[in-house]
C-alpha cells in the first residue's frame, strides 16, 4: 500500500497548490441549498454549479483523479469514466469519491464543495466513451492466457499463483487501453503496491523483488519464488528501485489477434456476478 499512500501524498499536495492557484472563484447564485442532513446530501447541488466551479472541478480531478483515469477521464490505472455519470448520478460519483469503491481508495482531502465541483466536471465527459468495449474475443482470449503460462503467476478466483496481483476483478478497474499498454511493457508503470527493488547487504548478499514493506528501519521484499525477506536497514549496503522493471514478462509479441482476444479476456474478470 506504500505506492496509494505515496500517490495520495502526491495529490494532496498538488491539490493544495491547485487550490491556492485558482484563487477566488464565484459561489453559486441566490440563497445556499438547505443544510443536508447527516450522511449523504439530499438533492445534488450539481446543477448549481457555475462554470467557474466546473473549472475548479477540472483543476481538482488533473491533480487527483487523472493519475488513475486520465486528464480526458478515459481511463488508465483505473475505468473509463465517460458514462459513468449516467450509471451513477450525482450522488454515486459522490459517493464514490468520499468513500472509495473496490480498488479505488477514498479520497480524503476534499471538502464536501470541492467534491460536487469534481462531480460537476465527471458530468461534463459525456457518455461516448472512447475504447468502450475490447474488440476480441473472451473465450478465444482464455486459451490465450491458459498457453502463455499467466497463471504461474496470477490468481482468478482461487486458482493460480501469488507473485502477481489477483486478476479476479481487473476488467472491472482497468480499461482495455490499460491491458495493451501494461502487456507490451508492464514495467513502465506498474500497479501500486508492485515496485521492483534491488538490496546488496554489507555482506555482499543480493535480492531483487516486490517491495512489499517499508518504514525508516526495514524493508520487506518479496521475490519470485513467493519468498519474503526482510532486512534492517542498517545492514543494507543499496537499496535500489529498479524503475522500468518488472519480473512480468513483456508480452508485446503476441499476434494482434491473440492479444485482441486476451485483452477482451482481461476485461472480461469482473468477479462473481
Ligand atoms: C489510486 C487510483 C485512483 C484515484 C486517485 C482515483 N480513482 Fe476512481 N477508481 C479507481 C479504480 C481502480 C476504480 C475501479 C474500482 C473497482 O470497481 O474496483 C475507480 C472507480 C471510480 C468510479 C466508478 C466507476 C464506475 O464505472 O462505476 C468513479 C466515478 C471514480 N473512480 C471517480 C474518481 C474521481 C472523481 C477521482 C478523484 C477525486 C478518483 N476517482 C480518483 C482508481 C482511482
Ligand atoms: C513471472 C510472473 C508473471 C507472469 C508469468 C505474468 N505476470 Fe502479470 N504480473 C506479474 C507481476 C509481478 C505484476 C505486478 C506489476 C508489475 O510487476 O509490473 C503483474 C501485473 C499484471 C497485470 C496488472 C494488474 C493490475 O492490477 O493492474 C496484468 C493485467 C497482468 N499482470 C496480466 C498478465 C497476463 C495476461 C499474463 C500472461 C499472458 C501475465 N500477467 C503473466 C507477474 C507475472
Amino acid at each position: 500500500m506504500i505506492g496509494f499512500r505515496s500517490l495520495c501524498l502526491a495529490g494532496s499536495l498538488l491539490i493544495f497548490s491547485g487550490a491556492a492557484l485558482s484563487g477566488s472563484h464565484a459561489s453559486p447564485q441566490g440563497p445556499p441549498p438547505p443544510a443536508p442532513a447527516a450522511g449523504a446530501p439530499q438533492e445534488s447541488p450539481v446543477a448549481k454549479l457555475t462554470p467557474d466551479d466546473i473549472a475548479t472541478g477540472k483543476q481538482i480531478f488533473a491533480a487527483q483523479c487523472a493519475g488513475c483515469h486520465g486528464f480526458d477521464g478515459s481511463g488508465q490505472l483505473g475505468p473509463n469514466l465517460h458514462g459513468v455519470g449516467a450509471r451513477r448520478g450525482d450522488a454515486g460519483i459522490f459517493s464514490v469519491v468520499r468513500n472509495g469503491t473496490g480498488a479505488m481508495p477514498p479520497v480524503m482531502s476534499l471538502n464536501d464543495q470541492r467534491v460536487w465541483q469534481v462531480v460537476g466536471f465527471v458530468r461534463t465527459l459525456g457518455d461516448a466513451g472512447p475504447m468502450e468495449a475490447a474488440k476480441g474475443d473472451p473465450v478465444k482470449g482464455e486459451a490465450v492466457y491458459d498457453a502463455n503460462g499467466c497463471a504461474v503467476c496470477h490468481a482468478i478466483g482461487m486458482s493460480g499463483g501469488g507473485v502477481g496481483p489477483q486478476l479476479t476483478t481487473v476488467g472491472r478497474a482497468r480499461p482495455p487501453k490499460y491491458f495493451y499498454d501494461f502487456l507490451r511493457d508492464p514495467g513502465k508503470n506498474p500497479p501500486p503496491g508492485y515496485e521492483l527493488v534491488r538490496v546488496v547487504t554489507k555482506d555482499g548478499h543480493e535480492v531483487t523483488g516486490i517491495r512489499v514493506a517499508e518504514d525508516t528501519y526495514t524493508i520487506v521484499l518479496r521475490d519470485v519464488g513467493e519468498h519474503f525477506h526482510s532486512f534492517d536497514k542498517t545492514n543494507l549496503k543499496t537499496i535500489e528501485p529498479q524503475p522500468g522493471k518488472t519480473v512480468m514478462p513483456s508480452y508485446g509479441n503476441l499476434s494482434a489477434t491473440d492479444m485482441d482476444n486476451l485483452v477482451a479476456y482481461l476485461s472480461s474478470l469482473k468477479g462473481a456476478q
